[in-house]
């Protein structure tokens, strides 16, 4: 079957993948108003393109964190890929790589750091929750620094997620495991956590300016505008229309990211004209790996890949600095 953008994969997904598993992996929170937001939202954005610009050549690289990729468009972490496809994160790890863009492994992923390394070079960060026992936590961040590991993604959740599983195999490990995070983990957390590792720190589940302005305060290295794909707490904004107050705290200071909902092209170009410096995509990786393995995960890129090029070329944009606010043009722009 011709695929022709990201979304199909999900249906597709649906289809091969047991109940449990899709609703896990497809479902948000309570009503999942959050959920459909995520999407809703990026329809009330609308550009306002440049024309009689020479686009020829388009440039769509970008440096994060000091690595150079070949788009701002980057893997979100997302837990069990083996439960989508036998090769799960090799899959994903694979075609990152090859598609020369950031894979996050997921705290609890189905393969170990160690694993993902051994697949080859690629540029990797590892999202990581804080248990209870922090010499874990410890031990769990040297091993990925061993493995080459970039960056560190800091999710700071209630278990609920993982509470879902449970629902699928009775065995309550994944309720353990859950109980099992710090619920106490706080802004100086964040520090302790400079102190056992070299390595950048990422905030991820920002959606205020507070919490912007505290994690620059903190040392972050960076944030990421995130509701965690609408799992967690059902009500707040879509992360497109927290993005911009998010961006105007940090001042400049650190770059800000944002996953949730992106599934075009010209989301992609929505995000960084309102002062995004890249992107994440978590559920397209898993229907796509779902679907069709690491072949999915490579097409899931690419075609998402071409759909921005076409968005900056129709834009008359040849670099992403180019993109700017006044590019795009949002419903709530009018009453201010
Ligand atoms: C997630 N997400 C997530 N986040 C995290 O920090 N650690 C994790 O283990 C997981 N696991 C996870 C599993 C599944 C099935 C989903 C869908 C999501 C959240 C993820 O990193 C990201 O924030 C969202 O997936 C982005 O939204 P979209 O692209 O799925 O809409």
């Amino acid at each position: 079957m011709e695929i022709t953008n990201v979304n199909e994969y999900e249906a597709i997904a649906k289809q091969k993948l047991p109940k449990m598993a899709y609703d896990y992996y497809a479902s948000g929170a309570e009503d999942q108003w959050t959920l459909a937001e995520n999407r809703n939202a990026f329809s009330r954005i609308l550009f306002r393109p440049r024309i009689l610009i020479d686009v020829t050549n388009i440039d769509m690289t970008t440096t994060v964190l000091g690595f150079k990729i070949s788009m701002p468009i980057m893997i979100a972490p997302t837990a069990f890929q083996k439960m989508a496809h036998p090769e799960g994160e090799y899959a994903t790890a694979r075609a990152a790589s090859a598609a020369g863009t950031i894979m996050t492994l997921s705290s609890w992923a189905t393969s170990s750091v160690e694993e993902v390394a051994s697949t080859g070079p690629g540029i990797r960060f590892f999202q990581l929750y804080v248990y209870k026992d922090r010499n874990v936590v410890a031990q769990l961040v040297r091993r990925a620094e061993r493995a080459g590991f970039k960056a560190i993604a800091l999710t700071n959740f209630e278990g609920l997620d993982l509470g879902k599983m449970d629902q699928a195999n009775d065995s309550g490990l994944a309720s353990y495991v859950a109980g099992q995070i710090d619920r106490s983990l706080s802004w100086k957390d964040v520090k302790w956590l400079q102190t056992i590792t070299s390595l950048p720190i990422l905030v991820k589940g920002v959606l205020t300016a507070e919490d912007a302005r505290l994690a620059v305060q903190h040392g972050a290295a960076g944030i990421i505008v995130s509701n965690h794909g609408a799992r967690q707490l059902d009500y707040v904004p879509a992360t497109i229309m927290a993005l911009e107050e998010v961006v105007k705290a940090a001042q400049g200071r650190i770059p800000v990211f944002l996953d949730g909902g992106v599934r075009r092209g010209t989301d992609v170009f929505k995000a960084l004209a309102l002062g995004a410096s890249g992107v994440f995509i978590g559920r397209p990786v898993v229907f796509s790996l779902a679907a069709e393995g690491e072949t999915g995960v490579k097409k899931v890129l690419q075609m998402m890949r071409e759909e921005f090029e076409l968005t900056m070329a129709l834009s008359g944009c040849r670099s992403l600095k180019e993109i700017s606010r006044n590019h795009i043009v949002a419903d709530w722009d009018a009453s201010g």
